[in-house]
């Protein structure tokens, strides 16, 4: 657990950490920062909003913190609303690898999202020099699943997607899993608390927006996570632990396919009440 170390010579008692501080960790003594470390979650929020730079974490990196500068965050919401709308699933890569700092970048977009009481317990497997074998033990548990269980029966359009999907990789004509995209992002976690489906749901949703604003495309993969289901193997294959759930995945790379316009979506379902 990370300690809170306020310095006492700078702190000028304005008690803007006290307000901030969403477990009340924080008490104001003599006119100073006072933190109860049993009650604190390490938000760092006191970090953040205080005037002095009086408070810092220790565990933690001082470096990587930024000062805060308006211009930087001048983003347009029409801008915004526009590359939200602008983002595909992409299904077409080119054969390109991705740079290290778009990838580290991507990471960061994860590491910075937030979590269920601050948990932080995302972890992040990037497939490049498994990919094969992942694609390969997935396709084929997908395709015995489709051929030999009753429940595929009633789903006609997965079964035969599952179908020609190893039909096609195994004629070389094409990869309807991860569309040979060069990497593939997988999101897992040892957190049982209930919220963490939601944790990788937020950062991968982040991760996703980061990539597209580097110049890449990203399609999310729920098949991998039906495969995994059924054949606990491609874990193993993937180097995750015993407890270590596999949560989600989306392929990442640069997109070999170029958008004219957005696409409909439904009315939204709105109720304001
Ligand atoms: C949780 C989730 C799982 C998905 N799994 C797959 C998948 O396995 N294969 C695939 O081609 N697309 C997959 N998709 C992409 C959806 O089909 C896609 O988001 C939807 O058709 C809307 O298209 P758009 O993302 O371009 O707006 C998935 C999307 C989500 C959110």
């Amino acid at each position: 657990m990370a300690n809170v170390i306020i310095n006492k010579e700078t702190c000028i008692g304005c008690g803007l950490c006290v307000k901030d501080c969403s477990n009340g960790a924080i008490i104001l003594e003599d006119k100073k920062a006072k933190v109860n470390l049993k009650l604190c979650n390490e938000c760092s929020h006191c970090v953040a909003v205080c005037p002095q730079a009086s408070v810092s974490m220790s565990d933690y990196d001082e470096n990587e913190i930024i000062k805060y500068d308006k211009g930087r965050l001048n983003i347009a919401p029409d801008d915004f609303l526009y590359l939200l709308k602008f983002r595909r699933s992409v299904r077409q890569f080119k054969n390109k690898d991705i740079e290290s700092d778009k990838l580290a970048g991507i990471i960061e977009a994860g590491r910075y999202s937030p979590t269920a009481s601050n948990r932080q317990s995302n972890r992040f497997i990037i497939i490049k020099d498994k990919l094969d074998d992942v694609r390969n033990s997935a396709i084929n548990t997908l395709y015995d699943m489709a051929v030999n269980t009753d429940y595929m029966k009633n789903q006609p359009v997965y079964r035969n997607l599952f179908i020609k999907m190893h039909e096609d990789y195994k004629n070389n004509k094409g990869d309807r899993l991860f569309f040979n995209a060069p990497a593939v992002m997988v999101i897992t976690s040892e957190n049982k608390s209930g919220f963490a489906d939601i944790d990788a749901g937020i950062a991968a949703s982040r991760m996703e927006l980061q990539a597209v604003s580097s110049g890449l495309g990203v399609c999310y993969i729920g098949f991998l996570k039906s495969a995994i289901t059924l054949n606990s193997d491609i874990k193993k294959l993937m180097d995750m632990g015993d407890n270590e759930e596999f949560i989600l995945s989306f392929v990442l790379g640069y997109p070999d396919v170029k958008y004219q316009r957005t696409v409909n979506r439904k009315p939204a379902d709105v109720r304001i009440i």
